[in-house]
């Protein structure tokens, strides 16, 4: 592809690099269904699907796109087969330290939200040491949503404000959508302008159930180790035909 100052073309539509969605969030599917077409163990499609992370990171740094939210794991994700966690927990382990030196090196800062005391003590030192040393970068906000359930998210900011109140920090009367954002684990991001979910299933699953109330949502049925630059591109000329009305009139 040819990029002509800040427009690309793609199947003759154009892409305006000026228009981008600020946050882009995504939910990774289809690994599991990738690997089996091809009469692979599934834990082939979860490896696969890694390389496919490492691509649309490197894609939203080219595209000067700010903030990438990645659901990895979900709290429903443990009722999983036992090997298939486990795999899925080495291979996040294994793909974040190989990665560290390229997350400095590209000025990108990782965040991890979700219920990350309940995850392995090996696996949640790595996240830790990688939040601290990516701390200061500012190219790209990349969170990655692990043992992450947007429910659960949601019982924990009702518990943080309910401390709050116990200790007199603030008063019921007080209360309002700001006060829940900011105790969301997202509370310090702006909401998802763009939502695209991969493997062609048509729900939310439990990500963000708070945060994408006026995000608009791209569903495409390729799976996620297949899922390409020119996909992301696609996605984002159609989100760049939206009129955004949050609830109004335009
Ligand atoms: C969904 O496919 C994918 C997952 C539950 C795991 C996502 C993990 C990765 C992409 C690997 C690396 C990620 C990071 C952040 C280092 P599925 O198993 O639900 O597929 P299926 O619906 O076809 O069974």
């Amino acid at each position: 592809m040819v990029i002509i100052s800040n427009y690309k073309r793609y199947k003759n539509e154009i892409f305006d690099k000026n228009k981008l969605p600020k946050h882009l969030a995504i939910i990774m599917d289809g690994n599991g269904r990738w690997a089996e077409k091809k009469g692979l163990p599934r834990s082939a499609g979860h490896r696969e699907g890694a390389k496919t992370v490492r691509r649309v990171i490197t894609s939203c740094l080219n595209f000067n796109i700010p903030i990438l939210t990645l659901f990895a794991f979900s709290t429903e994700n443990w009722k999983r087969p036992k090997n298939e966690i486990n795999y899925l927990i080495k291979l996040f382990e294994r793909v974040l330290n190989k990665e560290k030196e390229n997350l400095i090196k590209n000025n990108i800062k990782i965040n991890f939200i979700g219920r990350l005391n309940e995850l392995p003590n090996s696996l949640n030192e790595t996240m830790n040491e990688l939040s601290k040393s990516t701390r200061k970068n500012n190219k790209l906000i990349l969170n990655i949503a692990i043992n992450y359930g947007g429910r659960a998210e949601i019982v924990d900011a009702f518990k943080s404000i309910a401390l709050k109140i116990v200790e007199n920090k603030i008063d019921i009367k007080e209360i309002n959508e700001n006060i829940i954002k900011n105790n969301l684990y997202t509370h310090n991001l702006p909401d998802p302008d763009l939502l695209i979910r991969t493997a062609g299933e048509m729900r939310i699953s439990n990500f963000m159930i708070w945060q994408v109330a006026y995000t608009e949502f791209w569903v495409t049925p390729i799976f996620w180790p297949d899922f390409s630059e020119n996909n992301l591109v696609e996605a984002i000329i159609n989100f760049q035909k939206r009129v955004r009305k949050y609830g109004g009139k335009v």
